[in-house]
């Protein structure tokens, strides 16, 4: 079974289109999106009608449940205070521009998703997608979070050896195996923090083992950057996207 997995979109429509062109050219059986659909860019509507036409299922990403419910803040971490005000501008903006019926649709996203590449009548690996980390969808598992972290979570999860947790919401793709558990970062299609502006995904090869391919795909980034200017988010969010969060 082959997976692509997409997270992190913030409704960067140009980003989104660009990584489902690139998947339709490539053997996928299945692709799941892990959350974080809206925020950061002027197509949350858009972005929820293009996975549906596409037949995209998925999970919750804090963004999602924080504006589907009309939570006070969208549980994102800040480096500095103009980014704090900068990212509750565009939590404001997105909450009143997305429509009730994407609302409904975003509250109603499943926290997690167990996948049983092999079929659920055979043992074999399990593959858990959550956003962030299998207790809150808010919380940042970064590269640099330790093995005993790693094993918290699979335990937290109810991971086994062999079983994969994939997971977003650093918009830095990385993965690495611990105690035969697979911990896989996709990365972001609409907001990369890597440096590198191309929207990200990550395709897993499900066998008897695991295998993760990290792909990057050049988008219309003028086009998603002429929209953030057009519209009243904070201008900023164009040069981010240009510069991959640089
Ligand atoms: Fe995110």
């Amino acid at each position: 079974m082959r997976y692509a997995l997409i997270s992190d979109i913030h409704a960067n429509l140009p980003a989104l289109r660009a990584v489902l062109r690139d998947i339709a050219g490539r053997p996928i059986d299945v692709t799941y999106h892990l959350g974080d659909l809206v925020g950061y860019a002027p197509w949350p509507n858009e972005t929820v009608a293009l996975l549906a036409e596409a037949g995209v299922p998925g999970i919750s990403g804090n963004y999602d449940s924080t504006v589907g419910t009309n939570y006070k803040h969208c549980g994102c971490k800040y480096e500095d205070p103009r980014q704090e005000e900068q990212s509750h501008l565009s939590f404001e903006w997105t909450k009143a521009h997305t429509s009730a019926e994407v609302k409904r649709h975003l509250a109603a996203l499943p926290f997690r998703l167990d996948l049983k590449p092999l079929g659920g009548h055979a043992t074999g690996p399990t593959v858990i997608l959550v956003h962030g980390t299998p207790t809150l969808n808010t919380l940042y598992w970064t590269e640099d979070r330790p093995d005993s972290f790693c094993l918290k979570m699979a335990e937290l999860a109810g991971a086994k050896p062999g079983d994969v947790i994939a997971f977003g919401h650093t918009h830095k793709p990385w993965h690495r195996e611990v105690s035969g558990i697979l911990f896989v970062n996709t990365g972001s299609v609409g907001r990369p923090k890597d440096g590198d502006w191309r929207a990200g995904y990550v395709i897993l090869d499900v066998e008897t083992t695991a295998r993760v391919e990290i792909v990057r795909v050049e988008y219309d980034v003028e086009e998603a950057m002429r929209g953030i200017r057009a519209s009243a988010l904070p201008a900023d969010f164009a040069e981010y996207l240009r510069t991959g969060g640089k």
